[in-house]
């Protein structure tokens, strides 16, 4: 019964972790074909993924704040990234993803 449970533990942990990974990845993808256009490089004043100075004053709004730009757009940035197509969620999720490569 033990070792029953073990397995059991094992692969609900396997499962989790393939769950978890194509979305890290599309996260990661969508991130690279739609916001890294700006946000690498740092168009048109876009602040630079990496770059912890310039997203440190903007990491201090709080996240939401930060979402409802991706969401809605601010000044040069524009709403969605300019991909309609994209979720709220995904857009946060990318965010979150963003932030964590400038904090
Ligand atoms: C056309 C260029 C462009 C693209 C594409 C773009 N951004 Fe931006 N983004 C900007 C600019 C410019 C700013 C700085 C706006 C300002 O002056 O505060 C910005 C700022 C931001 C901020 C900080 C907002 C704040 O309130 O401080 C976030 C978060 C952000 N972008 C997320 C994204 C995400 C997520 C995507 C992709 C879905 C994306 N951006 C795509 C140009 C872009």
């Amino acid at each position: 019964m033990k070792k029953l449970l073990m397995l059991a533990a094992m692969l609900a942990a396997v499962t989790t972790a393939t769950a978890a990974a194509p979305d890290a990845a599309k996260i990661e993808k969508t991130y690279t074909t739609t916001c890294a256009a700006c946000h690498a490089a740092g168009i048109m004043g876009a602040p630079k993924v990496g770059d912890k100075a310039a997203w440190k004053p903007r990491i201090a709004k709080g996240k939401p704040a930060l979402y409802a730009s991706a969401i809605s757009g601010v000044k040069m940035m524009p709403p969605r990234g300019g991909n309609p197509g994209l979720k709220d969620d995904e857009l946060k999720a990318i965010v979150d993803y963003m932030i964590g490569k400038s904090n």
